[in-house]
């Protein structure tokens, strides 16, 4: 009985974690498939104004990636998930301080 608790923590565990690792390279992935080309390191290479470092609210970025705008393209649900879009934002804003 013992050795099935720690069996199970062991497994609850391990499993918690590697979700939490997943939410975070899902929002790497996405940022090198669809967004590095034209942010390299945070930048942007068509209006050097306009660079994604600093970013502090993720509502920001998932609205400019939802509706682009100045050159930059749309992005909707069947591009990039919603659950995508969060951990997109949450990689930037920890990537890119
Ligand atoms: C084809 C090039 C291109 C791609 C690909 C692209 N962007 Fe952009 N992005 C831009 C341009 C150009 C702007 C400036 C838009 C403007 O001036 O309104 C911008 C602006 C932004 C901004 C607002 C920055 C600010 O402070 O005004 C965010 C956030 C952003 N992009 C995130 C992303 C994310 C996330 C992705 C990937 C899903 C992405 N972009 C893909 C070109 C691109």
């Amino acid at each position: 009985m013992k050795l099935h608790t720690t069996l199970l923590t062991a497994v609850l565990a391990t499993s918690l974690f590697s979700a939490a690792a997943f939410a975070a390279d899902a929002g790497e992935a996405v940022f090198k498939a669809k967004c590095a080309a034209c942010h390299p390191g945070g930048g942007n290479i068509m209006n050097k104004k306009a660079t994604i470092k600093g970013i502090k609210d993720a509502k920001k970025i998932i609205t400019q990636v939802r509706k682009g705008g100045g050159g930059m393209p749309a992005f909707d649900g069947k591009a990039i998930s919603e659950a995508d879009a969060k951990a997109l934002a949450d990689y930037i804003m920890k990537t890119f301080k």
